[in-house]
């Protein structure tokens, strides 16, 4: 199966889940989670609803920034299996309908490729403008350090040839140079390799920093998205359904250029959205959301927002303002260790403190804003994550399948796994694991399948639709449309920790009725005055208007 065959929007509909290979099963009881795992569970996928998988990087690397510095993009980690084995679980989860979308880590290397192992070898080496070389550590000082925990510099010295490389993560990561012709080239090879073999699309890793310019900060620069317009002719020439997702944590106007007029990426997180969803939750004040998204429409038809809550990294607080992030601080993350450069290194359900409504209610936010619900494994379960652990490595713990040993992960000795398994009430596997809650009726897991569910049936307006944000005299809530055609669909969702009454002004729509998108139970019908709502704490409501009960129930 290509993904050419189907719908060449299938990416604006879908849903996406989000995982280390690492982190998901052990087939071989090494410790680590290998593509055998990741078939034997690929059953979990379909159960759960999901339709897209993104893997985080699986290639040959020295670890040191959990595969995001790649040694050879070519080859499998050992560690995960095979190229044989990557081939048989694409083909699988493709024969199950799945998508497989891959990261693609594109901006640097580690700095034991063998492209950068030559570079450094000689001034004189073929390879030497492949990376990014200065006699001082003066230049392009107006560019901002990103790991700021543990770098001091975008620079870093290499002895053997006296100068200095450029680097805008780890110092073991040099850049690569997009200014030279052939690393602009041996970079579409990688793609065409992965492309090749059937994926169904890339994620991008790190897209603003590719270029670099005196006179700026070396973000988003012109050069950087003519290179990312001629990688999508590129694949649209070559592999027509190949979808490509922009990793640009920035501002939203510099986040969503990354669109280009639809000639770009097909798809960005919405990296502007996300902290504002926290912001709003703590000051219990739908505006941060609500301006966010005002911002953020009016993207090209072709193209959709990655909506997310938590990921792989930091919950990163880059792109907010001063006060905004000593508010987030504040109220997610008052002990030290659970920050890490400008962010939060927390889990969903712990930010939360697993509060049952309020990660529903963050959830059900996710499932129908203008763009695509992007998981990160583990939420779905309310795993918990471990401060101890260093850098990130907290938010990456084995997954959680059942309450047995190492959580069902693995079979090795627990001194043996990549990382200790998440043991602290409430959120260790022995309650937070997939076996238990699938058993469980009432679980935030079989919650979650029947709300992806529901979404599904709402796909096309939720994935193609308007939003439009009707009046209302309740700032404490959320409430927004979702248009197209005749299909309208009101959602509220109340941030405050407490109940709340509310008027909404839907005019266009006397005479019909909300109907409860889950359960099809219809409230009166709307009249000319303001439609009037009670709201529990941090509860949520999906309708469709509609004009009666026999009606269609969805698009
Ligand atoms: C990835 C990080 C990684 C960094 C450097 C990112 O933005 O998401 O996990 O550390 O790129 O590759």
């Amino acid at each position: 199966m290509n993904s050419s065959d189907h719908d060449p929007l299938w990416y604006k509909k879908a849903i996406f889940y989000e995982t280390p290979v690492k982190s998901f099963f052990d087939s071989n009881g090494d410790g680590i989670g290998d593509f055998r795992g990741m078939m034997e569970k690929l059953e979990y996928f379909t159960f759960l609803g999901v339709d897209c998988i993104w893997l985080l990087p699986f290639y040959e690397s020295p670890m040191k920034d959990g595969g995001y510095d790649v040694s050879d993009y070519y080859s499998i980690h050992p560690d995960y299996g095979t190229l044989e084995d990557f081939k048989e679980f694409l083909e699988k989860a493709h024969s199950l309908g799945l998508k497989v979308i891959i990261d693609l880590v594109l901006n640097h290397v580690s700095d034991q490729h063998e492209w950068f192992r030559e570079a450094r070898s000689s001034r004189d080496s073929p390879k030497r403008d492949w990376f990014v070389w200065s006699d001082t550590d003066e230049k392009y000082r107006n560019a901002r350090i990103i790991f700021i925990d543990t770098e001091k510099s975008n620079w870093t010295w290499d002895e053997g040839t006296g100068q200095f490389y450029w680097h805008r993560f780890y110092s073991h990561q040099p850049d690569l140079n997009y200014e030279n012709p052939e690393l602009r080239e041996a970079v579409k090879d990688v793609v065409r390799f992965w492309a090749g073999l059937g994926v169904d699309g890339f994620r991008c890793d790190a897209v603003p920093y590719l270029f670099e310019d005196e006179e700026t900060n070396c973000e988003n620069l012109p050069e950087t998205h003519l290179y990312f317009k001629e990688l999508r002719k590129m694949v649209d020439d070559e592999f027509p359904g190949i979808v490509l997702l922009a990793e640009a944590n920035q501002w939203p106007t510099d986040a969503a250029k990354y669109f280009g007029d639809g000639d770009e990426f097909h798809m960005a997180f919405n990296f502007p959205l996300m902290p504002r969803i926290f912001i709003a939750l703590a000051k219990e004040d739908s505006l941060p959301i609500v301006s966010v998204i005002a911002q953020t429409i009016g993207i090209p038809d072709n193209c959709a927002w990655g909506v997310f809550l938590r990921n792989h990294d930091e919950l990163t607080l880059e792109m907010v303002t001063d006060e905004e992030r000593d508010l987030m601080y504040q109220e997610y993350a008052k002990v030290p260790r659970m920050r890490l450069n400008l962010g939060i290194r927390r889990r969903l359900s712990t930010l939360v403190e697993q509060d049952r409504p309020t990660m529903e209610m963050l959830h059900s936010l996710i499932l129908t804003m203008p763009g695509t619900p992007i998981l990160y494994y583990g939420d779905e379960i309310g795993m918990g994550d471990n401060i101890e652990l260093g850098d990130r490595d907290g938010v990456r713990t084995p997954m959680q399948w059942t309450s047995g040993k190492n959580a069902g992960f693995s079979s090795t000795d627990p001194e043996k796994l990549y990382s200790p398994i998440v043991t602290r009430a409430p959120y260790s596997y022995e309650i937070a694991n997939v076996e238990t809650q699938s058993e469980l009726n009432t679980s935030f897991l079989n919650w979650l399948r029947k709300m992806i569910r529901t979404r599904r049936e709402y796909s096309e307006t939720i994935g193609l639709g308007t939003i439009s944000f009707p009046k209302t005299d309740n700032r404490k809530v959320l409430v927004y449309m979702r248009n197209r055609d005749d299909v309208h669909l009101l959602f509220l969702l109340n941030l405050s920790r407490e109940p709340v009454s509310l008027h909404v002004e839907l005019p266009e729509f006397e005479g019909l009725k909300p109907f409860e998108a889950r359960s099809n139970t219809p409230f009166p019908a709307i009249g000319s005055d303001p439609y009037f709502f009670t709201m529990a704490p941090r509860s949520f409501f999906w309708f469709q208007l509609r004009s009666d009960e026999n009606g269609e129930a969805s698009d």
